[in-house]
């Protein structure tokens, strides 16, 4: 669903977007896309698929007057992390939608939420396979 969901309503939606000529697409995606983790790199392969997906959309819309938001939480309290254990940096929701608002205005590409998760994956997206491996994250 989180690649296959996505993806069939914003196939669908991209002409009615072209016709319209302006407007922002906001969808969010994961910090989980950008490394396939032990933990959890079925959820994070599809939010790696979701983004080339809208990296490819922002391509098409942007020549249309439409920008395409790539949000990338961290931890967020939601239903979906009710009960896991381990988390930390947990954002709420309110924070989220306020930070995916303030980025369409903006017309950005990509965001992290909160914007500390874009260094904590940097550091994440450049550890050694051979070591990333072992680790148990
Ligand atoms: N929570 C996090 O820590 C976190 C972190 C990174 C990214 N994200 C992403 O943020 C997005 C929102 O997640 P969330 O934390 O808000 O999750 P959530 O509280 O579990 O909410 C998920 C929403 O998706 C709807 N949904 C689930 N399956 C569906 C289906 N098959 N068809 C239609 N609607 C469906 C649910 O509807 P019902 O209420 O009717 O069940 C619910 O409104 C997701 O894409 C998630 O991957 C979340």
């Amino acid at each position: 669903m989180n690649y296959t969901g996505a993806v069939s309503v914003l196939h669908r939606l991209a002409p009615y977007l072209e016709e319209q000529g302006d407007g922002h697409v906001v969808v969010l995606s994961s910090v989980a896309g950008d490394r396939g983790r032990l933990k959890n790199y079925v959820y994070g392969s599809a939010k790696a698929g979701l983004n080339a997906y809208l990296q490819g959309l922002r391509a098409r819309l942007f020549r249309r007057g439409v920008s395409v938001t790539t949000v990338k939480p961290g931890f967020m309290d939601t239903d979906m992390t009710w009960g896991i254990e381990g988390m930390f940096l947990v954002a709420s929701p309110d924070q989220a939608a306020r930070a995916c608002l303030k980025a369409a205005g903006k017309r950005r590409h990509v965001v992290y939420v909160p914007f500390f998760w874009w260094g904590i994956m940097t550091i994440i997206r450049h550890i050694p396979e051979f070591i990333f491996k072992k680790m148990n994250i």
